[in-house]
């Protein structure tokens, strides 16, 4: 398989390459060609990973190329990890940071578009994911929108090491969990149907509203606060997690989050990539559908939701889903 990521060079590319190249998203199985796309200032730091992937000798590393096309970096891409974007900079406004990464995800969707493989799956990291995503999609008119998706797994797992800690029962007890709208802090962490061991539990309300749900929405400050720098291992273990799952299957009476294209499942307008209840069988992602959702539940979404379509009318009103 060709997998390509962009940004390489950066924090996340470091902790996600060996993850990849040792066989932990596609299985120990699947030899993988690494088309690594950088800035041309950051074309020397990729050399220098891409040494360090020849040093660990992976059995299934075929081959890695470097390069600052896109067009190269996408040529027969099975699986795309769009990590590189530009973070918002202090002062910047949101329509700056918009436009910015516009000008990155637009033409990299038609490179997509034009040179990947005809199976190619795409998983945004880069913020803001989810409309990143939506614009990527936008320029590849060819490929299914539903192959376009934002990463909300790191939320998804967060949320499991909250619960886990709270409640004593261990991650692989903790099943239904989902993660609702858009990869920032209005994103909604929903304990409503998960499952303990199988079965439904009690929780306080109070801790769900006060503590759970906030500490999910703002992990990602409170590790740049903590850390010096924003999430990145935990942030490459989640792509790993994502790509995984959606080509191996998620586990039966199970499901994860992913930011995934909308058809109006949940009251969400179709057409954004928002984060549902998934479940894969292998190479497509399924909304779980017929979920019930409480008055509570329903604010949440709709609040995410409302920000998601905000998001879309900026980029739409800077003309970045209209394919050149
Ligand atoms: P970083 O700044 O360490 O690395 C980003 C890399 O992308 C740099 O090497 C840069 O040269 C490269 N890059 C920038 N524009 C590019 C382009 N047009 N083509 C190819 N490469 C390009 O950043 P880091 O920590 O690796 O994070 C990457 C992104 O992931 C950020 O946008 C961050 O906000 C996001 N992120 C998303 C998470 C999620 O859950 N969805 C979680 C954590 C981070």
């Amino acid at each position: 398989m060709i997998i390509t990521v962009t940004g390489a060079a950066g924090q996340i590319g470091y902790a996600l390459l060996f993850r990849i190249a040792s066989g932990a998203m596609l299985g120990p199985e699947v030899p993988v060609s690494l088309r690594l796309l950088e800035l041309p200032q950051a074309l020397e730091a990729a050399e220098g990973v891409a040494m360090e992937l020849d040093d660990c000798a992976f059995p299934l590393l075929r081959d890695i190329e470097i390069t600052d096309d896109a067009a190269a970096a996408f040529d027969g891409a099975n699986v795309a990890l769009l990590v590189g974007s530009r973070p918002r900079a202090a002062g910047m406004e949101r329509a700056d940071l918009l436009s910015a990464n516009g000008a990155i995800f637009a033409p990299q969707g038609r490179a997509i578009n034009d040179n990947a493989a005809d199976d190619v799956r795409v998983l945004v990291v880069g913020n803001p994911a989810n409309t990143n995503a939506l614009i990527a999609s936008a320029h590849a008119p060819d490929v299914p929108a539903e192959r376009f998706t934002a990463m909300t797994r790191l939320d998804h797992n967060r949320a499991l090491a909250q619960l886990s800690g709270a409640t004593g029962a261990p991650v692989s007890a903790i099943s239904r969990l989902t993660i609702w709208g858009n990869h920032s802090s209005t994103q909604y962490p929903d304990l409503s149907h998960a499952r303990i061991e199988g079965e439904p539990f009690e929780i306080d309300r109070g801790w769900v509203e006060q503590d759970f749900i906030p500490t999910v929405a703002t992990r990602g400050a409170a590790i740049i606060a903590a850390r010096g720098s924003s999430s990145a291992a935990s942030a490459a273990s989640a792509a790993v997690d994502h790509v995984h799952d959606w080509v191996l299957g998620t586990p039966v009476d199970d499901w994860t989050s992913a930011g995934v294209v909308s058809t109006g499942e949940y009251g969400v307008p179709a057409g954004l990539v928002s984060s549902f209840p998934v479940t894969s069988t292998g190479g497509r992602w399924t909304i779980v559908e017929g979920l019930e959702i409480d008055e509570f539940s329903r604010a949440r979404i709709d609040a995410s939701t409302a920000e998601l379509a905000e998001e879309r009318a900026a980029v739409e009103a800077l003309g970045l889903l209209a394919p050149a």
